[in-house]
């Protein structure tokens, strides 16, 4: 630490109050005599005047020392650094026209000091407190308390803030309550691992953070609550990525005597209203619907980015017969024609190439149409038939290019439908600053577990099929009485009617390979609430984290969440998670199968 700054000491507020924050002040408080406290931002010492930008939450407001004006603060203030803390009490003047900065709220006047004291100094930050900084993630995690004083990450949480008050705000209106449900709780199935904590009391047994609060918001419903919400932290053990952490936030919302579009209604009501109060934007209601099959087809996923038109086209017909036998054998054959596509580098195309392997795909096949004809790795083994065909199914043009992808529907949809995304980028069709939300409705209520042999639910167990019978006859084509939000091409919301018939329910668990056993002491308190008169009820939960992030324009969730976890789930400021001393595994009746890797 600076000598003198030790020597001097720190001063304390005694009774200093602030008058503005940092962001306050322009011409109309001309004169005013103020007291302003933060950090220093920048310190300029010019032709003996001392400059300096104080900083708070708010913005920047230049403060001035003049040996004039308070020659005992002048001659104080040669020590303030870099991020040191202040609270000032000066006079506001007006800059000098030619100092006017109309970039900056406050960039009309200055304070020129008359007093001043040092609420604390600071070592140089790690990196410098700026909007744009040049150093690694892990660092600003590690200082995320430097990190968050940066004007774009403190603005990222201020709009969370806005979002949460304004659906607040709206549900309030619509009569929901907030309720809030046990952490500590019985595994719910969502999908993921559970976190599992230790019971001390009852030695042996744990209990699961919620993955979401799903089945306390249906037993809420049961309880005659009617409409409840909760802004509420869901815990997932899955691998994680830019759009995913292991603890995230959900606006978790559920009501009673409704069917699909109540629900969906409400749901974009307050997507508007959120756009609306947090943004200033404005989006056209009722939202645009697509079913799920339309989805797959078009896109290769079940949340497309319709903000541009490239679409994928099955062309398995077309190429039944031919002479590419990898296309003759397989299950589905699908295109993505890239209008003037054509000019993408081998080198490009290679890269292509890599990328789809992530999907499962072994290569990816391509036509480029020139001038003088079809130059591709494939074209010879098309006739003149298939080349015709694809020609007007694909309404291919000189300077286009055409990628396949041909094998298992699961790995087409989603090699093509990534690459699509790729591409989109690649050729800027995303128009910056646009919104374009949308519904996919009429999910499979089942999909095939490969692994574990069995159905299980797409969406979860509680959901409701549109039609009973399918659920018993051909449980593949079963269709759920579900519905995703989809916003730029991010899953943010999803819901659904729930079952609250239990025999219904009773046929869903057994179609899930869950017998009436299991279903019992896993759900026996569901099953028991849905026999006591369950009123029909659905709702809905939104990513708060990936809203926040779309709404932003952040690259990931991380930089919407003042605390996030690493894609390794570690927190680096506190260093969560971490080892135990054996005492609190003996006290929970624990024991480490191996000792930990140091
Ligand atoms: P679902 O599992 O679809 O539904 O989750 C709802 C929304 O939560 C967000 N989300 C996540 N965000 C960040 N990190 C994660 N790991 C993560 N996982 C999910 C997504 C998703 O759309 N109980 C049901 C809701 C219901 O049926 O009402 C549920 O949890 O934006």
């Amino acid at each position: 630490m600076d000598e003198r700054n030790t020597e001097r000491g720190m001063d304390s507020l005694n009774g200093w109050r602030r008058s503005h924050n940092c962001a306050a002040l322009g011409t109309e408080a001309l004169g005013r005599e103020v007291c302003l406290m933060g950090w220093v931002q920048y310190r300029r010492d010019h032709g003996g005047l001392i400059f300096i930008d104080l900083r708070d939450r708010h913005g920047l407001t230049q403060v001035v020392f003049s040996p004039e004006v308070a020659p005992e603060a002048h001659e104080r203030a040669h020590v303030l650094r870099t991020e040191f803390v202040l609270a000032i009490k000066g006079v506001v003047r007006a800059r000098p026209a030619d100092m006017v900065n109309t970039k900056l709220a406050t960039g009309a006047i200055e304070v020129y000091v008359t007093e001043f004291k040092l609420l604390n100094t600071a070592k140089t930050p790690p990196f410098p407190i700026e909007d744009r900084v040049d150093v690694s993630e892990n660092l600003r995690l590690k200082y995320r308390f430097l990190d968050l004083r940066r004007k774009a990450m403190a603005d990222n949480l201020i709009l969370r803030n806005r979002v949460s008050q304004s659906v607040r705000r709206y549900l309030d209106e619509l009569g929901f309550l907030e309720i809030e449900t046990p952490v500590l709780t019985k595994s719910t199935p969502e999908g993921a691992r559970d976190f599992l904590v230790p019971s001390r009391v009852n030695q042996g047994q744990f209990y699961a953070l919620p993955q979401s609060p799903q089945l306390f918001k249906q037993l809420l419903m049961c309880g005659g609550l009617d409409r409840y919400y909760q802004i509420v932290k869901c815990f997932r053990d899955e691998d994680l990525r830019a759009d995913r952490q292991p603890e995230f936030t959900q606006i978790d919302i559920e009501m009673s005597f409704v069917d699909e579009e109540q629900v969906m209604e409400m749901a974009e009501g307050m997507v508007a209203r959120v756009m609306r109060e947090a943004l200033g934007r404005e989006i056209a209601l009722p939202l645009p619907r697509m079913p799920y099959a339309q989805a797959m087809a078009e896109y290769g996923v079940d949340k497309p980015d319709v903000r541009f038109d490239l679409k994928l086209s099955d062309v398995t017909d077309i190429v039944r017969g031919s002479d590419f036998k990898l296309f003759a054998a397989a299950a589905l054959v699908k295109a993505l024609p890239v209008p003037g596509g054509a000019e993408l580098s081998r080198k490009e195309i290679d890269d292509y190439t890599e990328f789809v392997k992530i999907y499962g795909a072994q290569g990816l096949a391509w036509i480029k149409i020139k001038e003088d004809g079809w130059q591709s790795p494939i074209a010879k083994f098309l006739s003149d038939a298939e080349r015709a065909g694809l020609t007007e199914a694909l309404n291919l043009k000189a300077g286009d290019i055409v990628f396949f992808q041909a094998g298992a529907p699961e790995m087409v949809n989603s090699a093509l439908g990534n690459l699509r995304l790729k591409l989109g980028e690649r050729f800027n069709l995303i128009p910056e600053g646009e919104f374009a939300p949308l519904w996919v409705t009429d999910f499979p209520l089942l999909e095939w577990d490969p692994e574990a042999k069995r159905w299980v639910a797409m969406h979860h167990p509680f959901t409701a099929p549109k039609d009973m019978d399918a659920l018993a006859s051909d449980p593949a084509a079963a269709v759920a009485r579900a519905y995703d939000l989809v916003l730029n091409g991010t899953e943010v919301g999803g819901g659904s009617i729930r079952i609250h018939n239990p025999e219904t329910q009773q046929h869903m668990f057994s179609a899930l390979g869950i017998g009436e056993e299991e279903a019992r002491a896993k759900f026996g308190f569901l099953l028991d609430a849905l026999v006591f008169g369950a009123p029909p009820h659905g709702g809905i939960a939104f990513g708060l984290d990936r809203l926040i992030m779309l709404l932003t324009g952040a690259k990931s969730i991380r930089d919407v969440i003042a605390f996030p976890k690493t894609q390794k789930a570690t927190c680096l400021m506190t260093e969560a998670p971490s080892a135990v001393e054996n005492v609190q595994l003996r006290d929970l009746g624990l024991r480490l199968r191996e000792k930990p890797k140091e």
